[in-house]
C-alpha cells in the first residue's frame, strides 16, 4: 500500500469554489476564473508516495505547492478530491481524529521555523511531544535522540538565539523527528539558508533518510535541490502538476517545453547517472575491453575521460558486479545535448495545457536557484 495518495485534488479560493471545480473539469481556463476573483490554487493533482520515498514538489512561487502540502495533512480541506494516508481518507476524518493523526503521524517543517525564544533547544525539540501529552522524562529522552540525529548534540541547554540560522533550522528538523511521525512534510525548509549550509542540510537529510526511512514530501522552488533530494519529482505550474518523474526522467524526457526550459541550466553531467543513460550491450561486447567499468549510480561526468580515450563503450555493472549495460561515446554526447522533443504525457498533462505548451512562445523560465 502506498503511504500517501492524492487523488484528483483541487483547492479553489474565492467565490463558489465548487462551481469553479466543475468549470475547471470542463476545460475552463485558470485565468478566466482569476479574472472573476477566484483562485484555482491546486488543479486536479494526483500522485502516490511510497514508504521511504522523498517526493519533491517543485515549482515557481505561486504555483500551488504550499496549498497542496497543507491538504496532505488536513490543515486545508480540499475543495474536491481525496487524500489517503496509509489507506485512510483524511478528508473523511472528524476534527478530533485529524488532530490525532496530525500530532502523531505527520510532522511539518517550515521555511522559517519559529522557535520559542525562552525555551532551551531541548524544550524546543520536545515541543511536539508535549502537545502529544508525553511525560517529561520520555519527552526529553526522545528529544535528545532527535537532536543528536540532527547534528546538535551538546547544544541541548542552549537558547535559540545562541544558534546560527542553520542550526535553528536543525532544531525544527529535530522537533519533527522526535515525534516519530512516519510522514514529514517540508515546505521550503532549507530555502532561507545560505547556499553552503543549505547543501549541508540536504546532505544531512539524505544521510538521516538512509537510516530512518521516513516518507517525506519536500517542497522547493529550486530545481537543483529537487534533483539532489527527490526520488520522485512533481513539477507544478499554475496549480497543475505538469510532470512526475525521477530527476533523470525530467532531464531526459521533459513532458513539455515548460519543463525543458526549467531544466536547461542544470548540469546534466552531475545529475544523470550511468544507469539512467546506459544501453543494452551488443552481443559481441567484451567487458575486459571496456576502458572503464562503473556502477549504475556513477555520475556521467566520470565517464568522459574513459570515453575520450577509447572507442569501446564503458561497462556498467549492477550491485553483484554483473554487466547490466554499456555507455557508448555517442550516447554520452547525445544526452548532454538538447533534450529530444517528446510527446507530452497525457496522464499528467491536461490537453489544454499540453496545447498551450506546444507553442513556441514559452519564455525562458528561471529555475529560481
Ligand atoms: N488562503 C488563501 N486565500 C486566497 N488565495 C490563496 C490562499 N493561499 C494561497 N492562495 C493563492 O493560491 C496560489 C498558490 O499559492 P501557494 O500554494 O502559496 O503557492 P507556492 O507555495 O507554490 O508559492 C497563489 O495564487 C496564492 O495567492
Ligand atoms: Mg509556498
Amino acid at each position: 500500500m502506498s503511504r500517501l495518495q492524492a487523488e484528483h485534488l483541487y483547492k479553489v479560493f474565492g467565490r463558489r469554489p465548487d462551481d469553479a471545480v466543475e468549470k475547471l473539469r470542463h476545460g475552463t481556463d485558470r485565468e478566466e476564473l482569476r479574472a472573476k476573483g477566484t483562485t484555482a490554487a491546486v488543479i486536479d493533482a494526483s500522485f502516490t508516495v511510497e514508504p521511504g520515498q522523498i517526493f519533491v514538489v517543485m515549482g515557481l512561487s505561486g504555483s500551488g505547492k504550499s496549498t497542496l502540502l497543507r491538504m496532505l495533512n488536513g490543515l486545508s480541506e480540499p475543495t474536491a478530491g481525496q487524500v489517503l494516508f496509509d489507506g485512510q481518507d483524511l478528508t473523511k476524518l472528524s476534527a478530533r481524529e485529524l488532530r490525532e493523526v496530525r500530532s502523531k503521524k505527520i510532522s511539518m517543517v517550515f521555511q522559517h521555523f519559529a522557535l520559542f525564544p525562552h525555551r532551551s533547544v531541548l524544550e524546543n525539540a520536545a515541543y511536539g511531544l508535549e502537545v502529544q501529552g508525553l511525560p517529561r522524562a520520555e519527552r526529553e529522552k526522545r528529544a535528545l535522540e532527535a537532536l543528536e540525529l540532527a547534528g546538535l548534540k551538546g547544544w541541548e541547554k542552549s537558547w535559540p538565539d545562541e544558534l546560527s540560522g542553520g542550526m535553528q533550522q536543525r532544531v525544527g528538523l529535530a522537533r519533527a523527528l522526535a515525534t516519530d511521525a512516519d510522514l514529514l512534510l517540508m515546505d521550503e525548509s532549507f530555502s532561507a539558508l545560505d547556499p553552503l549550509i543549505r547543501r549541508d542540510m540536504q546532505d544531512q537529510l539524505l544521510e538521516l533518510q538512509k537510516r530512518l526511512k521516513k516518507t517525506i514530501v519536500f517542497i522547493t522552488h529550486d530545481l537543483n535541490e529537487a534533483m539532489r533530494l527527490g526520488d520522485q519529482i512533481a513539477v507544478m505550474r499554475d496549480g497543475r502538476i505538469v510532470q512526475i518523474g525521477t530527476s533523470e526522467d525530467i532531464l531526459v524526457t521533459p513532458a513539455n517545453d515548460y519543463v525543458a526550459a526549467f531544466t536547461q541550466d542544470v548540469d546534466r553531467s552531475r545529475v544523470l547517472t550511468a544507469g539512467a543513460i546506459m544501453a543494452d550491450p551488443d552481443k559481441d561486447f567484451v567487458m575486459a575491453d571496456a576502458p572503464a567499468t562503473v556502477t549504475e549510480d556513477t555520475p556521467i561526468i566520470e565517464l568522459f575521460t574513459p570515453c575520450s580515450t577509447s572507442g569501446v563503450a564503458v561497462a556498467v555493472t549492477g550491485a553483484d558486479g554483473k554487466l547490466v549495460g554499456v555507455v557508448p561515446r555517442a550516447r554520452l554526447l547525445a544526452v548532454l545535448g538538447e533534450p529530444a522533443p517528446s510527446e507530452p504525457q497525457d496522464a499528467v498533462v491536461p490537453a489544454q495545457q499540453a496545447k498551450d505548451n506546444g507553442g513556441k512562445n514559452v519564455g525562458k523560465v528561471s529555475s529560481g536557484a
